[in-house]
């Protein structure tokens, strides 16, 4: 996923964040309507990885940013990925083999899809209506993701086979 995103825009950082929601749409529905397996575990990783990299982003940078426009909105979005984190964090150390993972794949996944509902339907209009200046948040967030992608791939090297 991180490979497909393209340029990060800096001055629409929302953008960025529409992306990653539509691309977890995908692969969520990837997911859910696939009968190959291996299909259904690919997409599953890159659920996990997408979401990650996603939540890290908007808890770190994008939420402490845009606080003020709605504290207590962004207050709620912070427990709801209180929660999401906690249950990520579980699968990552599950065999995606294990029932138990698939259950808790869909209830993240349901949770996620109601969240992202919020952020888009509640949030990002009363974000844009505030017309903040979004290119400082923008260079902030993109600094943040490329680390984050670049750490990410640095584990994953270690972590991959000898050719
Ligand atoms: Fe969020
Ligand atoms: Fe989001």
């Amino acid at each position: 996923m991180n490979e497909n995103r393209g340029a990060f825009p800096v001055d629409r950082p929302v953008e960025a964040l529409l992306r990653d929601h539509n691309t977890v749409r995908k692969l969520a529905d990837t997911y859910a309507n696939s009968q190959n397996m291996d299909v259904k575990k690919q997409a599953a990783a890159q659920i996990l990885q997408l979401l990650e990299t996603h939540a890290k982003l908007e808890e770190s940078v994008f939420y402490p940013a845009v606080r003020d426009v709605d504290a207590s909105m962004v207050g709620h979005f912070e427990q709801e990925h209180q929660k999401a984190d906690d249950l990520l964090e579980s699968l990552k150390g599950m065999s995606m083999d294990d029932p138990q993972s698939e259950q808790m794949l869909r209830q993240l996944i349901d949770m996620t899809m109601h969240h992202i509902q919020e952020e888009e339907g509640q949030f990002f209009p009363k974000l844009e209506q505030a017309g903040m200046d979004m290119t400082p948040i923008g260079l902030q967030m993109q600094a943040f993701e490329a680390n984050l992608v670049h750490a990410q791939a640095q584990s994953s090297q270690q972590g991959a086979r000898p050719q």
